[in-house]
């Protein structure tokens, strides 16, 4: 847990409702937290998604961990202690655009269990939904796939702590979707993701 740090200063409420935002889009705000190992295929999938919900008419909106590390997060790097910190603010950005009424789709190792719950309860306590999706492969496959050629250098000892070399991923225990993308197609995994989102009637016209 964050302290909070700045004292003597207090939240301050706008006149235009959650509600009034959500009816003007005419969906609800969620997130939909993609983790997995780097490979594993979170990036993709997070932009088949948001396309898909583009052709829907539905406004989402991804955040990456690759493109935030660039920006907001480029002052974090990958000991323990950053990734818990890129996590908590992704987390804290996400929760805006869910009070905005934008899907949120975020693509992160999010390597610990613990992080992720903490970004959970942040959305439960401010009535948000959070959909964590446990993108999933074999560590055999993402270092097949090695898109980056990242695990190429980690083995070879140039990159020190990378996920699933010499850094741990605990993967989700119960996470509402999993996608087994060493079986499945772009295809299936979109499908699947938006299958949730009807069921649990986010794809509807929220007035
Ligand atoms: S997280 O662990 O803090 O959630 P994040 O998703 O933001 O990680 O960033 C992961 C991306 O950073 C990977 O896809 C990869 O391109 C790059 N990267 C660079 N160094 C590492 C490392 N040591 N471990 C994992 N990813 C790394």
């Amino acid at each position: 847990m964050t302290d909070q740090k700045a004292t003597n200063v207090t939240w301050h409420d706008g006149e235009v409702t959650r509600a009034d935002r959500f009816n003007r889009l005419g969906q609800k705000g969620v997130t939909i937290w993609f983790t997995g190992l780097s490979g594993s295929g979170k990036s993709t999938v997070a932009v088949a998604v948001e396309k898909a919900l583009h052709k829907l008419g539905k406004l989402s909106y991804r955040l990456d961990g690759d493109n935030i590390r660039l920006g907001i997060n480029k002052n974090l790097g990958f000991s323990a202690e950053d990734r818990t910190e890129n996590i908590r603010r992704i987390g804290e950005i996400s929760k805006l655009y869910c009070d905005t009424g934008i899907i949120c789709l975020n693509s992160f190792i999010s390597p610990y269990r613990e992080d992720r719950e903490q970004v959970r309860r942040l959305h439960e306590e401010g009535g948000y939904n959070f959909i964590e999706v446990h993108v999933n492969c074999s560590l055999e496959t993402a270092e097949h796939r090695d898109p980056k050629g990242l695990y190429k250098k980690a083995r070879a000892g140039e990159i020190k702590n990378f996920t699933g070399i010499d850094d741990p991923y605990e993967a989700p225990i119960t996470p509402e979707i999993v996608l087994n993308t060493d079986e499945m197609s772009l295809d299936e995994e979109v499908e699947a993701v938006l299958e949730y989102l009807q069921e649990q009637r986010f794809l509807i016209l929220y007035r």
